[in-house]
């Protein structure tokens, strides 16, 4: 199993602002689209209450969080998580903050839209940008004006 992050993060590491993405661009929600399609996706509380507790269709949707919810899996706990989505080929984590923030070490490649401006926020992804060329190998990119998909393997 091959378990990636994907994310979407500014020049400074934001992620959010307000519980939401502080931007909207719908080519990247498209990309989001396409490479989490068919596999499951692991995500914090805080993403699901930004989907309006609305799981998204075509991937099974697992929340960490400790309440219970009846139209998605649970887990309290990421071990747990991770054991139960074993079986897939590819299992993505969307976040959010705290998500990332725990996982990072863990995952073996890393999916990421690099937007290529400052913008303010309260939620950071963690920093690896140090750690590309010892720990990350850039495998793959992809660049437009506003954003550049940047793919990561660990070495
Ligand atoms: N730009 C991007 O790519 C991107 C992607 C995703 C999200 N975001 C943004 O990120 C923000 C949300 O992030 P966030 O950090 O506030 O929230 P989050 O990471 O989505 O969720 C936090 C919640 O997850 C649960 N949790 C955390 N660690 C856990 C663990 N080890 N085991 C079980 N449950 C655990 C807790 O839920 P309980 O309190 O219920 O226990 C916690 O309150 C929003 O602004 C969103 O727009 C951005």
């Amino acid at each position: 199993m091959t378990l990636i992050i994907i994310a979407a993060h500014s020049k400074n590491l934001v992620i959010g602002k307000d519980g939401k993405l502080p931007w909207h661009y719908s080519e990247d929600l498209k990309h989001f689209k396409s490479r989490t399609m068919g596999c499951p996706i692991l995500m914090g509380r805080g993403v699901f209450e930004e989907l309006n507790e609305k799981p998204l269709p075509g991937r099974e949707n697992i929340v960490l969080t400790s309440r219970k919810y009846d139209q998605v899996t649970t887990f309290d706990n990421i071990p747990e998580a991770i054991q139960h989505v074993q079986k897939y080929p590819k299992v993505y984590i969307i976040g959010g903050g705290q998500i990332y923030k725990q996982t990072l070490n863990l995952v073996d490649r890393l999916e990421i839209t690099e937007i290529k401006k400052t913008v303010e926020g309260d939620v950071y992804f963690p920093e690896y940008r140090n750690d590309i060329g010892t720990v990350w190998k850039e495998v793959h990119r992809e660049s437009y004006e506003e954003f550049d998909f940047v793919d990561y393997e660990k070495i």
